[in-house]
């Protein structure tokens, strides 16, 4: 497209140039360059993108064919064409909106599997599904990348609501996982989740049996206190578990996508199913917003372009997210699959090379933390990492509101300091104040610039309520999708992660010493020797 080629022209004019000036041309421009929807305000001021540069990444959402991608996703087109699927994830939260595809209103499906969840929630929640033991005091959700990430960070964000069994997630398949977090559960009184789509999945599978084999042990019939939820209703019940403890959805939710439905289970055993419900409703909020807005006061649209700006355009190849949000801590972990398993592709739809990088490298702790780790290098590394920062107007902890104070003007603070950096002569004199002189304080002095001119966004909200999470999740999803979009990559495929999956598959028994190492590179070779070897004495002693 032409337009990319204006863009790359507008940036090598405006490389350079400084964040803080555009502030001084412009009285407007923090106001110019907010926008909000909802409960949220997406500040991207802090970046070098002017209004001839938005003007053109818009005029890119546009030429992609945005709108009419986005239709197609809402209405059940089969976009994702690599599996010939449709990707209707929005159906999940709107359960009152009818979508049709293949000429059949999926909807009242998506309502009947929440009436039934709810159903179940409610009887786990009020002690009549009940275990061999007794109520159910402990809830263990077995999955895996969607099937663990999402409803992992959804548990630990809404902690403030929790009001149900604990939940507990296993997803690794080193043992070490499912051993620790099983140690000191009562099997009597647990209930455990298999969560896989395709019930297949090596980690989630080889886990499942671990735990049934655990409670076995203690409970006469485990299969009675074990919930799948899957597409897959014939190895669900190969596995034992009963039909009406199965909560099933369609191909068309993407596993990534997954946590507005049965795979969001374990969230609604732990706040009940009123606020899981809002949960859905402020996902449903930003559908609506991304699907009417103008693409000029689109969050969704907004960040996807903030950050092609950054990535695709001025080559900045890892983007960090910063929660100052504590229950966001595993934010970033959900963003890495969201976003890289969704635009890591090297390929467009047509199966043609990107002529751009594809997604970026997401990664990220929450504030202050990350001040007293990594931040230094964003601050003054030598390569620029755009920054996201994620913030509340206020904490749930009224007594500790000063807390929450010193959260928000350090975040304000990394976010100032990022963009103003310090130059050679303001840190010279803030050591001669200090009584620093001569060759010392030329050496000193340099240690203490800051080079500044770091981009960065921050995202306001009023308080991580069960809505506002619901938002949150949906505000990325979009902007995943548009990206996707513009890239002309199929977002809702992950071939690459297939060919690691095949190769385990073949070292396991090679491992064992039950085949031959033939076939393999050296150093794989090599390394397997090296861990039977190791091994060796363990086994025997
Ligand atoms: O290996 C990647 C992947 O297929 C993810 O896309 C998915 O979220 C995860 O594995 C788990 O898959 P499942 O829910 O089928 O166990």
């Amino acid at each position: 497209m032409d337009i990319w080629k204006d863009i790359d022209a507008h940036a090598r004019a405006v490389e350079g140039r400084r964040i803080v000036s555009l502030f001084e041309a412009d009285p407007g421009r923090a106001q110019d360059f907010t926008a909000r929807a909802g409960p949220f305000l997406l500040d991207y001021s802090k970046t070098n993108i002017d209004t001839g540069g938005r003007a053109q990444l818009l005029e890119l959402a546009q030429a992609a064919g945005l709108p009419e991608r986005r239709e197609a996703m809402f209405s059940g087109a089969r976009i994702n064409e690599t599996e010939g699927r449709a990707v209707l994830h929005t159906a999940l939260r709107n359960p009152d909106t009818p979508v049709t595809v293949d000429g059949a209103d999926v909807s009242k499906e998506v309502r009947a599997t929440l009436d039934r969840m709810e159903g179940f929630a409610r009887a786990v929640r009020g002690g009549r599904f009940r275990g061999y033991g007794g109520a159910i005091t402990d809830v263990v959700n077995i999955g895996i990348g969607g099937s663990d990430l999402g409803p992992a960070m959804a548990v630990a964000a809404l902690a403030p609501y929790h009001d149900g069994p604990r939940c507990h997630f296993v997803s690794n398949v080193d043992g070490a996982d499912v051993h620790d977090t099983l140690d000191g559960l009562d099997p009597a009184t647990t209930l455990v989740i298999v969560a896989s789509k395709t019930f297949t999945t090596l980690e989630t599978m080889t886990n499942a049996r671990t735990a049934r084999a655990w409670m076995a042990g203690r409970v006469p019939e485990p299969a009675a206190q074990f919930v799948a939820l899957s597409s897959a209703a014939e190895r669900t019940a190969e596995f034992g578990i009963a039909p009406d403890r199965v909560f099933g959805f369609a191909d068309w939710v993407g596993g990534r996508y997954s946590l507005w439905g049965p795979i969001g289970l374990s969230i609604m055993l732990a706040i009940g199913p009123g606020r899981f419900r809002e949960f859905l409703a402020g996902g449903a909020e930003m559908d609506a917003h991304f699907r009417t807005a103008p693409l000029a006061d689109n969050l969704p649209v907004l960040l996807a372009l903030v950050g092609m700006w950054h990535n695709q355009v001025c080559g900045h190849a890892t983007r960090a997210v910063l929660p100052y949000d504590q229950r966001l801590a595993r934010l970033p972990a959900y963003l890495q699959q969201l976003e890289m398993e969704s635009n890591g592709k090297r390929v467009a739809m047509d199966g043609q090379e990107l002529a751009r990088d594809s997604g970026p490298i997401v990664w990220g702790e929450p504030g202050t933390n990350g001040q007293h780790a990594f931040m230094q290098l964003i601050h003054q590394g030598t390569r620029v990492v755009p920054c996201e920062f994620l913030l509340a107007a206020e904490g749930h902890e009224p007594a500790l509101e000063h807390h929450h104070t010193l959260l928000a003007a350090n975040c304000l603070a990394q976010s100032e300091a990022l963009m103003r950096g310090r130059g050679l002569d303001e840190a010279r004199a803030m050591l001669a104040a200090k009584g620093f002189e001569g060759a010392e304080l030329d050496r000193q002095a340099r240690h203490r610039v800051f080079p500044g001119d770091r981009p960065s966004t921050t995202l306001l909200y009023p308080r991580l309520t069960p809505a506002v999470l619901g938002g949150l999740i949906a505000l990325y999803e979009h902007r995943v999708f548009t990206e996707g979009v513009i890239l002309g990559i199929n977002s809702f495929d992950q071939w690459g992660v297939e060919l690691g999956k095949e190769l385990a598959g073949t070292l396991v028994p090679i491992l064992e010493g039950e085949a031959p190492v033939t076939g393999r590179d050296g150093s794989t070779a090599a390394l397997v020797a090296a861990i039977r070897a190791m091994r060796g004495p363990m086994e025997t002693g």
